[in-house]
């Protein structure tokens, strides 16, 4: 490398006018305007405008001639002010030019099989099996600078409140929260795993019995889940513990990190954020995660339909269940075939019918006619606020089944009729979840949060009497529809924790089999502590508003977890595997 740069492309302003300075970086774009040659030389931090002059050296114009996309250069020349005409105030680099002196070609490219301008046109795998390409494109390159900042300001915030970075491990042993564990095998004691860790959990609780009040850690966590658009099997969570707090304490703390991971992003929030018992945004909302930037809420028609004779209605009610309805504004006109799709998406949700009704300038049309007359359509108009040109949604049957199956309804109803506003945040705690859920396979209780999560004080008694009815201190951090923190006050006494193990089915042998580090750590002065961890791969793609994880995660993986760049997972030799102790079932096949 004969030059040495002095400067990056991006930053080259008004400042350096007549000035030497010599940058490095990518070709991006060349031109060549009947003898002046024009490049785009981009960096990271932008791109800068090179001229080559027609009087220049043979030598250097014909090198220059020879730039293509992405080939590597390094230039040495003067900074000039651009002719008025074609300046461009919207660049940092807009107003000015480098008159090239000399060119040092570092490296060359052949043609793109993805573009690197603009947004992303190309296919994602190809974008992904090129991810050092697209990972150039301006897009990419603002994303992860936006979640360095947030990185940045969220360490700066904890390390001005007393919290100390402590990493645990990765290599640990396998604790259940819910999700399914990737293993490790041990070469030294062969037939024995470590697993990698889904959370912390455990290390954090016991740093607090350590005494090491006020921990966090930025986290990869592993977890062999079905993936989606806001899911990685690696992914990680900026991750906080405290001792002797309680959820005000928690929530205090959590608002201030926030607003500052929001002001890194030039956003601005109002505190106290909005909060909502989990049974108030399960009966407007049918979600645990309610998307509070538009209404379409969830409606309840006991008033309407008490009394019906409809089948379906009349049944629901007498097994003490609902009927629900939403409304979708201005939808009269939906066709009966998208009406069809709607009800197919419903019952694959496992509900059972949809039903509707649209209100007409004179009178009405309806799927259910049988349930209807000029009075209840009256009535029904009212309770949802709704008017002629309106479509009303409904189903009927169990709260448990209605409320979830009209709530993805109702994201899917403001989706289609474009009424989620891009500009609006909505911010907001969910607390007051239950403890336990039921689980129908396994036909026993389980944990909402993780089953360190505390009871609410004032429901311990319910836990002989009706444990699907104790609340838990847990709460998780919603915004725009995704949950991006999530956490509780923890048990931290030893004969609470243990009979929570034993409603959740854990023996008194399994628990001790599989947790006694932790029942033990509770024995010798467990303070009480709780915690949280924040999604940090969420909140960076719902701050750069991008639509997946994966474009904030510089190598993310595919939906079936694999990674088009390097091709992991990948079959190993079975020599590799014999070191291990293992035989593998059957010779798996190289992709
Ligand atoms: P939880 O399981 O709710 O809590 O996870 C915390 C947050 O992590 C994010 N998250 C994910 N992000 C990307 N890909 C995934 N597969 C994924 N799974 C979860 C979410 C979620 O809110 N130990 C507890 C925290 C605690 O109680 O302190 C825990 O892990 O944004």
């Amino acid at each position: 490398m004969r030059l040495k740069r002095t400067e990056r492309c991006g930053r080259v302003d008004e400042s350096r006018v007549g000035q030497q300075v010599i940058v490095q970086g990518w070709v991006h774009r060349t031109r060549d305007h009947g003898g002046v040659l024009f490049v785009d030389l981009r960096d990271r931090e932008g791109r800068l405008q090179l001229v080559f002059q027609p009087g220049s050296s043979e030598e250097l114009l014909s090198e220059a001639r020879r730039l293509r996309a992405e080939f590597v250069i390094g230039v040495r020349g003067v900074v000039r002010l651009r002719p008025e005409e074609a300046k461009n105030v919207k660049l940092r680099t807009g107003l000015v030019e480098l008159h090239v002196q000399e060119l040092e070609v570092l490296n060359e490219a052949p043609p793109l099989p993805i573009q690197v301008e603009g947004s992303a046109t190309s296919d994602e795998s190809l974008r992904l099996y090129h991810r050092y390409l697209d990972l150039r494109r301006l897009e990419m390159v603002r994303n992860l600078v936006l979640r360095d900042a947030v990185a940045q300001a969220v360490r700066g915030y904890l390390a001005g409140t007393g919290f100390l970075e402590i990493e645990t491990p990765y290599l640990t042993r396998s604790t259940p929260e819910g999700a399914r564990e990737y293993l490790v095998p041990s070469r030294v004691h062969q037939g024995h795993f470590y697993a990698l860790p889904q959370s912390p959990q455990l290390f954090k609780q016991i740093l607090m019995i350590s005494g090491y009040d006020r921990y966090y850690q930025f986290v990869r966590c592993f977890r062999d889940e079905d993936l989606r658009a806001d899911r990685q099997p690696e992914f990680t969570q900026i991750d906080l513990e405290l001792a002797f707090v309680d959820r005000e304490d928690i929530y205090e703390i959590m608002e201030g990190l926030t607003v500052a991971a929001f002001e890194a992003a030039g956003l601005e929030l109002e505190r106290p954020f909005r909060r909502m018992g989990y049974p108030e945004a399960m009966r407007r909302y049918g979600s645990d995660r309610p998307d509070t930037r538009f209404g379409v809420e969830l409606r309840d028609l006991g008033v309407v339909f008490e009394g019906s004779e409809f089948p379906p209605f009349a049944e629901a009610f007498a097994k003490g269940g609902v009927v629900t309805g939403i409304v979708a504004s201005g939808a009269e006109g939906w066709s009966r075939k998208k009406l069809d799709s709607l009800q197919e998406e419903f019952r694959r949700l496992g509900a059972s019918a949809l039903y509707w009704v649209k209100l007409r300038k004179n009178g009405y049309g309806a799927s259910i006619k049988k349930a209807l007359n000029e009075e209840r359509v009256r009535q029904l108009a009212e309770v949802c606020g709704a008017g002629s040109g309106d479509l009303i949604l409904l189903a009927a049957g169990p709260e448990k089944v209605v409320w979830p199956a009209l709530g993805h309804l109702r994201l899917w109803v403001a989706r289609d009729l474009e009424m989620v506003p891009k500009d609006r945040l909505g911010l907001l705690w969910v607390e007051d979840f239950p403890l336990f859920d039921w689980d129908k396979e396994e036909r026993r209780l389980a944990a909402v949060h993780h089953p360190f999560t505390a009871p609410h004080e004032e429901d311990m008694a319910l836990l002989d009497t009706a444990p699907e009815r104790v609340r838990s201190l847990g709460y998780d951090l919603v915004l725009n529809g995704v949950e991006i923190a999530g956490g509780s006050i923890r048990i931290h006494r030893r004969e609470v924790q243990e009979k929570i193990f034993s409603l959740l089915g854990i023996s008194r042998e399994e628990a001790e089999e599989r947790f006694s580090f932790l029942l033990r750590a509770l024995d010798y002065g467990a303070p009480p502590h709780g915690g949280i961890a924040y999604g940090f791969d969420r909140l960076s793609m719902l701050l750069a508003g991008a639509d997946s994880i994966r474009d904030v995660i510089a190598f993310p993986k595919t939906l079936s977890g694999t990674c088009l760049l390097t091709g992991a997972p990948y079959p190993v030799e079975k020599a590799q595997l014999d070191v291990l102790g293992i035989c593998a079932r059957a010779e798996a096949d190289s992709p």
